[in-house]
């Protein structure tokens, strides 16, 4: 977990550090790097929730806090580089009418930021059954962007 964390942080300083509000990618592969790279992050944390979930592993309030907070983080991070013009050709399965769609997949975006900002808000009370519920909930948001938007 620590060291999960700590990559993790220097991915958001070296995010942080090349801009990321006004992040422009030069070439569509940089684009896709970064959005791929954030999804594993994402993934990382989101098994080791599931785990927990469904019995499979102890649940520690801190811990359980830790994966929440950095998967609200970057479930902010990668939207930008989904819509980078070109991107949806070469090493990507990103379903090309999503840049033709962005108003659609932006909305699968933030209902996925704001499901993971309840997950976050679940963990900080505790309470497993809140945190069973939301963790669904946001399973859900990932599923339905998938089923709409990945190839
Ligand atoms: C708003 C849309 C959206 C949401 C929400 C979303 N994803 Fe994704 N995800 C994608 C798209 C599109 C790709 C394909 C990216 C590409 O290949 O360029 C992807 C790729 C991935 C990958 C493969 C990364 C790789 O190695 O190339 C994983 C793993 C993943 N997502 C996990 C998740 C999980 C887990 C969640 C929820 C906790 C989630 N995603 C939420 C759109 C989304």
């Amino acid at each position: 977990m620590k060291f999960a964390l700590k990559s993790a942080l220097v991915v958001l300083a070296v995010a942080i550090v090349a801009g990321i509000a006004h992040a422009q990618f030069s070439k569509p592969e940089d684009a896709i790097r970064y959005r791929q790279s954030v999804m594993v992050l994402i993934v990382h944390h989101f098994k080791q929730m599931g785990a927990v979930v469904q019995g499979k592993a102890n649940y520690d309030k801190a811990s359980f806090e830790d994966h929440t907070k950095l998967v609200h983080t970057l479930s902010t991070m990668p939207w930008e580089a989904f819509m980078t013009p070109d991107s949806d050709t070469g090493k990507t399965d990103l379903e090309p009418s999503a840049l033709k769609n962005k108003d659609e997949f932006m909305r699968a975006a933030k209902d996925f930021e704001n499901a993971t900002k309840n997950l976050d808000l679940a963990a900080a009370s505790g309470n497993l059954g809140s945190i069973k519920t939301e963790f669904g909930t946001t399973a859900q948001s990932c599923k339905a962007c998938h089923s709409r938007f990945r190839k």
